[in-house]
């Protein structure tokens, strides 16, 4: 479906739980986060019906998140369900990788086309910092399981953050040039744990480029498969790519095409507006799914043309990233 900025909006992200099994430091604090409890999140037969009811409108595209995807129970079954469905040309999940490797068999085979990693250094002990207590070992046997699976492209998610991997973006570009990964820097947001972030932690896409390019020649290269927020570029020689996703520097709002399902049953038309439409309660109302639809219309009909994202914007008592799913 075309929204009312002429972006056609066909990708789903849906949060699975806001459960997770690390604790990054940008994303929630050293207590974890509050149960939402069972009664408050979707169930998985729920979430295939809003699915279903989402291809009606366009949707053909789905994307798993959290919190942490894979510490949902069942969700193999419910990536079968979805990838089922005719609709579905696509079905991924953006995870930290710790489950990945020893569920990625029957992932695949439940129908699962994609997964983006995330990992924000190659050094175990700033692994284990920064997510406080993830092991490196496993999100690499994670991600070359994936790249042994052929589940291409496999993609990383690094959020860059000074003082903590500034020092380490070349060794992590090299990711891209020595395997077909195809590695993202992201901007760090002002939308998680807040008591980590600050300004001055702040590296823009445009200083990681910089540094890319001391030693390797970036060509601008075609958009890889996924149509999300990156910029691409090809190492010259090497075997995968660079993408940059700058929502802070150079937002990509003109270009965006996906709406959001949160845990508990919240439509979200963008990350950073806090209008949500109801749809748990709208599930226990609606016995067929022309109602949904019209829920589904209504989250593309009054998507914002751009994130109001101000100065101090995270400050505000709003949804974190591991609520809204990512
Ligand atoms: P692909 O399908 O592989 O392109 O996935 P993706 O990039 O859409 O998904 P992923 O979950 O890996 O998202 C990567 C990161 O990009 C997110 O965690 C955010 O940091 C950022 N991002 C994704 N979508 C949006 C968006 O709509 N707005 C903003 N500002 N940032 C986003
Ligand atoms: N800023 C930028 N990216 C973030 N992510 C989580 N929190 C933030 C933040 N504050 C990234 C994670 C993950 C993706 C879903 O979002 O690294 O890969
Ligand atoms: Fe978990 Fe992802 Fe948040 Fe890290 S960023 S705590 S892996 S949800």
């Amino acid at each position: 479906m075309i929204d009312s900025h002429s972006r056609k909006i066909d990708y789903l992200r849906i949060s699975l739980t806001e459960r997770c099994n690390l604790r990054c430091r940008y994303c929630m604090p050293e207590e974890g986060v509050e149960d939402v409890g069972h009664n408050r999140v979707l169930t998985l037969e729920q979430i295939f019906r809003l699915v279903r009811a989402a291809t009606q409108v366009g949707f053909h595209k789905v994307r798993l998140t959290g919190g942490e995807p894979l510490v949902r129970k069942n969700i193999v079954k419910l990536i079968a369900d979805i990838a089922g469905l005719p609709e579905i040309d696509n079905i991924s999940i953006t995870t930290n990788g710790i489950l990945f490797a020893d569920m990625a068999e029957d992932l695949k085979s439940a129908g699962l086309k994609r997964v983006n990693f995330s990992l924000d250094s190659l050094v175990s002990e700033k692994v284990s910092y920064i997510t406080r207590g993830g092991q490196l070992a496993d999100v690499q046997r994670a991600i070359f399981k994936a790249l042994e699976l052929e589940m291409h492209p496999v993609k990383l998610n690094v959020v860059a953050i000074r003082g903590f991997n500034d020092d380490e973006i070349l060794d992590i570009a090299q990711l891209a040039y020595a395997y077909p990964l195809h590695v993202r820097f992201i901007e760090f947001m002002p939308i998680g744990d807040l008591s980590f972030y600050s300004p001055e932690k702040f590296i823009s896409i445009d200083e990681i480029r910089a540094k890319i390019e001391q030693k390797y020649e970036l060509l601008k290269g075609k958009d890889i498969m996924g149509s999300g927020p990156a910029k691409y570029y090809n190492i010259v020689g090497g075997q995968g790519s660079v993408g940059l996703i700058s929502p802070i520097s150079h937002h990509f709002c003109d270009k965006c095409n996906r709406i959001r399902l949160t845990a508990d049953g919240r439509l979200r038309s963008c990350l950073y507006d806090s209008k949500e439409i109801d749809l748990k309660l709208a599930l226990l109302n609606c016995s067929n799914d022309e109602q949904l639809l019209k829920l589904f219309t209504k989250a593309i009909e009054t998507k914002p043309g751009r994130h109001q994202m101000q100065e101090g914007w995270g400050t505000e008592n709003r949804r974190k990233m591991f609520q809204i799913g990512g």
